[in-house]
């Protein structure tokens, strides 16, 4: 099978890593790829939201399967335009119709679909733009902080704010509502706050049955102890030992299957990753989000404790034979930390050396924000390299990654040493 795998970060990285693995990949493409993927398949530069050019690629290469990494493209319709069309209409996109990604493309949508087919998620309230003062009055009178403010649309992962007070919250409102995330805040989900530990799991699905991959827990905060700045991810791990199978039987039972039953009520096609950003309160799990691909760094934690070839997983999800294929996970569990550029998620500088990849010693190496540059593997990112390690338990597995973590030098590094402090 020839296979193209959109996205470059270290989640696309993970990904060509373990499609590699599998005999069934003939040629590996990855649009536009990091300096990982480059020693795994062969990096094109496509831009990932010009469905056009896609289907011409697919066309020219002879592309069976687009494996598509992050959300953008999915919201932008990559599905839609490559079945809409003669030439590539039999191609197997991993990742749900324009209309399946609603459900991380727009809070409103996803709080909607929850309470139509009984998940349970937070209370909300939605206003648009046009209702700033009923919105303003709500918040006076109803809101309970901490105020949790949403917007609706896709905010480069910045669109969530949790305000202490009212007068923040008011203040927050008015200008997402006035327009500071674009037409992504024209509308505000306000959420009641839900405290608990949370956790991700994934879900991958043939919009019938579907295949639960390993649980994982993922740290967003920059700082130490969970302070500072919200990232895209500063580490992970897999699983969180808290999950125990009774949790998981509730997961399934109250969110797994009436989220794939919502789905199907709805005709809506989905072929891919459902995440589910949960949250554990009173030993209760509750959905703070859907995402409709895989987490980031989460999947640079799980994807090596899967032991079923990945391929054969996403030929079986074509097939509508999900059901009869057998997850095996490895025991064992990991631990990834992330290393970034100085300064991030604020203003970094790109463009550094990175040294020292090939002192790494008894762990996984993911790219995620690099570049080659002649002979030089080159900074190109906020978020740089993400190091995956097995042990025992996984406290031994964040050692050995911390370890190589100090070997691995750039100028500006910066990392987080307590993945896994709170379990
Ligand atoms: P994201 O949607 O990935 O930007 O992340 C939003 C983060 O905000 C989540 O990971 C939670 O930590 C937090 N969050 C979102 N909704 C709620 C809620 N209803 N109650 C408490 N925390 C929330
Ligand atoms: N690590 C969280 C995310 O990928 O959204």
């Amino acid at each position: 099978m020839n296979i193209l795998l959109l996205g470059s970060g270290g989640r696309e990285h993970a990904f060509a890593w373990k499609i590699k693995q599998s005999p069934l990949c003939k040629q590996l493409f990855i649009a536009p790829g990091n300096a990982g993927t480059a020693s795994l398949g062969k990096n094109i530069a496509l831009d990932i939201m010009d469905n056009a050019a896609i289907h011409d690629f697919v066309v020219e290469n002879r592309i069976d399967m687009v494996v598509v990494g992050p959300e953008a493209p999915l919201v932008n319709g990559v599905w839609n335009y490559l079945r809409k069309m003669r030439s590539t209409s039999h191609v197997s996109v991993i990742g749900p119709s324009m209309q399946g990604a609603r459900l991380e493309g727009s809070k409103s949508y996803a709080k909607k679909f929850m309470q139509e087919f009984g998940i349970p998620t937070a209370g909300y309230r939605e206003f648009y733009s046009t209702r700033a003062k009923a919105a303003i009055n709500f918040i006076k009178k109803k809101a309970v902080p901490p105020i949790v403010l949403k917007a609706d649309g896709l905010a480069a992962g910045k669109g969530v704010v949790i305000s202490p007070n009212k007068e923040e919250a008011i203040a927050e409102i008015q200008a997402m509502l006035g327009g500071k995330f674009g037409e992504a805040g024209r509308k505000v989900v306000i959420e009641e706050f839900l405290s608990g530990i949370e956790f991700s799991v994934f879900v991958l699905t043939d919009g019938r049955s579907y295949k639960i991959l390993p649980v994982a827990k993922d740290y967003k905060r920059v700082g130490e102890g969970d302070t500072g700045l919200n990232t895209g991810g500063m580490g992970a791990v897999s699983p969180p030992p808290f999950v125990d199978a009774a949790l998981m039987q509730k997961v399934e039972e109250r969110i797994i299957r009436p989220t794939i039953r919502g789905l199907q009520e709805r005709g809506i096609h989905y072929h891919g990753f459902i995440f589910l950003g949960l949250i554990l309160v009173g030993g209760e799990p509750y959905v703070i989000e859907y995402n409709c691909r895989m987490g980031d760094p989460e999947t640079e934690a799980v994807l090596p404790r899967m032991k079923t070839d990945i391929v054969e997983l996403f030929a079986a999800v074509k097939e509508g034979r999900l059901d009869k294929i057998k997850m095996e996970e490895d025991e064992r569990p990991t631990a990834t930390v992330v290393l970034t550029s100085g300064g991030y998620p604020g203003k970094y500088e790109k463009g550094k050396p990175i040294a020292g990849l090939d002192k790494v010693k008894g762990s996984i190496v993911f790219h995620a924000g690099t570049k080659i540059s002649g002979e030089k593997i080159l900074t190109n990112g906020g978020r740089v390299i993400a190091i995956t390690s097995f042990a025992k338990t996984f406290k031994e597995a964040l050692k050995k990654s911390n370890k190589n973590a100090e070997v691995i030098e750039f100028e500006g590094k910066n990392y987080r040493k307590d993945i896994g402090f709170d379990l």
